[in-house]
């Protein structure tokens, strides 16, 4: 089969499209023969040795995709050869095929092709993950969400929506804007031109935003510190801007507000049965047509690299896939 390799962490142009051998299987594991793959920002951060967690080399990048159940082993229970399924792990998934542990798996809804079958998951899934089960966003709370036009952010617009708060999205180029309200965010702003503290005070009374989900860290998460609400949650979840931000204890006390971590990777690993309960409750919204992710960018799977290069330059909106074919 062919796959991406990654033979040593460092620029994403030393990536190279390689004959290798089909991987082994083990009864607890699932083989998927491949469609699609979502590209995310976290792929590029491991394939550059930046990412928390570092994978032996050489390792095939992609941490979502979605494909057909070709094998399972003798312990696996809820899929079957045939299905249409994605997978969520930390790499592996740009690749013809995927071999993978079972709980790493979900069939696809009818609704859904591949293509959005393999980005709902590295989309939809984190940022419900922070929203409802770690801040328990309430119906008329002011969300915030920084990055609001990448992956993830414009996932938790919609959410945000669906669970009834008032959603403001912050996003750092002007041309996103317009889209960013297509999502369903009430307001925008652009953090690159505006002062975030202050627009976010001025749209909610002076208060701050109730909840705050931030993609962007750096200078933008200092701005969230300084305009979350009395008893306000702020979700840590990524840093994009490249900076990870120190946090001012004085003013989490000052505020009386939580700083929350979210890392679904962990999560799933070490609560399988909740991994599942909130990809079947995502799964329900999906069908009932309230999600669908976007999808700006699509390349064909000889140009991985330059998908991941293409959203590194900031020009996508919501998700990027590769398409695969057997
Ligand atoms: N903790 C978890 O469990 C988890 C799960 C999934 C993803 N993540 C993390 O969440 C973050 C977002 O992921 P994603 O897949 O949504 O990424 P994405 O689609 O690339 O979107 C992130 C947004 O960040 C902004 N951005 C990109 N580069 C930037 C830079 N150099 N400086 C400032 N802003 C920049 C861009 O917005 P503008 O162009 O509008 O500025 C972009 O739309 C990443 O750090 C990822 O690793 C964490």
């Amino acid at each position: 089969m062919k796959a991406l390799v990654c033979k040593q962490f460092g620029e994403l142009d030393q990536l190279q499209i390689e004959e290798t051998a089909a991987p082994v299987m083990s009864p607890s594991q699932v083989r998927l023969s491949m469609r699609a793959a979502g590209v995310g920002f976290m792929d590029t951060l491991m394939a550059k040795g930046l990412y928390q967690l570092k994978p032996e080399l050489p390792y095939v990048p992609g941490a979502v995709g979605a494909g057909i159940v070709t094998e399972v082993g003798a312990e696996v229970q809820h899929v079957k050869v045939g299905d249409r399924a994605s997978f969520l792990n930390y790499y592996g998934a740009f690749a013809q095929e995927v071999v993978t542990e079972a709980h790493t798996i979900v069939q696809i809804p009818n609704s859904m092709d591949f293509a959005q079958g393999a980005t709902f998951r590295l989309s939809y899934t984190p940022a419900y993950l922070a929203l409802k089960l770690r801040a328990q966003l309430q119906p008329g709370e002011v969300l915030l969400v920084t990055g609001a036009s990448g992956g993830v952010g414009h996932a938790a617009v919609q959410l945000g929506k669906l669970m009834g708060a008032r959603v403001i999205g912050s996003v750092g180029r002007a041309e996103k804007m317009d889209i960013v309200r297509s999502f369903g965010a009430d307001e925008v702003i652009n953090h690159s031109t505006e002062k975030l503290r202050d627009r976010v005070k001025e749209l909610t009374d002076g208060r701050g935003a109730d909840v705050i989900l931030d993609l962007i860290g750096g200078d933008v998460f200092d701005e969230c510190l300084r305009c979350i609400n009395m008893l306000g949650r702020i979700i840590v979840m990524g840093f994009t801007s490249g900076r990870i931000p120190q946090i001012p204890a004085n003013l989490v006390l000052l505020k009386n507000c939580s700083i929350l971590g979210v890392f679904l990777g962990g999560w799933m690993t070490r609560d399988q049965a909740g991994s599942m309960k909130l990809n079947q409750d995502l799964a329900e919204l999906a069908m009932q047509g309230a999600l669908r992710t976007h999808i700006s960018h699509r390349f064909a799977f000889q140009d991985a690299v330059k998908a991941m290069q293409t959203l590194l330059q900031r020009d996508t909106i919501g998700k990027v896939v590769l398409d695969i074919n057997p």
